[in-house]
């Protein structure tokens, strides 16, 4: 089975993009702790994993398919860390544009017939609806929480914490 070239190169570039997401992730975990949220800061840490096995999950399947794997720069993280909600609102713009770059990934496999990225996709797809409805309700409730009861927020998501299944 051979990959089509574009295809493998954007692959590649995705890599990096689920990398590059995870030190987004992992910058916002410590801009949580320094403002004294530790919950928040354990919760981002976990999605900075999350994005760096997501990250892998491609890699693998280039190994798998006989492709060759490059890894690209991961440049600086991005986004506004000023307050919990501004940090959230950049993560979810994040999830946002990674699920435009799946998108374009699956078009892409479609329209080489490529069936087996296609398929192998299909994860990915169904995980960014998952990850783009988590940040906007914390979104939510971080903008419903106001200054004053932020702390309410960390109980909450130490809750989702302990059932991986839930939702804050
Ligand atoms: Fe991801
Ligand atoms: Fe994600």
């Amino acid at each position: 089975m051979l990959t089509p070239k574009p295809i493998v190169d954007k692959l590649n570039e995705q890599i990096a993009n689920e990398f590059h997401a995870a030190h987004n992730y992992m910058a916002m975990a410590c801009r949580f702790d320094a403002l004294g949220l530790k919950v928040l800061s354990e919760w981002f840490f976990r999605q900075g994993e999350e994005e760096r096995d997501h990250g892998k999950r491609i890699l693998r399947y280039l190994l798998d398919v006989g492709a060759d794997v490059h890894l690209n720069a991961i440049s600086e993280p991005t986004g506004n860390l000023s307050d919990p909600v501004s940090i959230v609102q950049s993560a979810l713009n994040q999830e946002e544009q990674v699920t435009k770059q799946i998108h374009d990934l699956v078009a892409m496999a479609e329209e080489h017939k490529d069936f087996a990225t296609r398929s192998f996709l299909a994860w990915f797809v169904d995980e960014q609806v998952e990850e783009v409805a988590t940040m906007t309700e914390l979104l939510q409730m971080l903008k419903l929480a106001g200054d004053h009861h932020l702390l309410q927020v960390e109980a909450r998501v130490a809750r989702m914490m302990e059932t991986p299944q839930a939702k804050p």
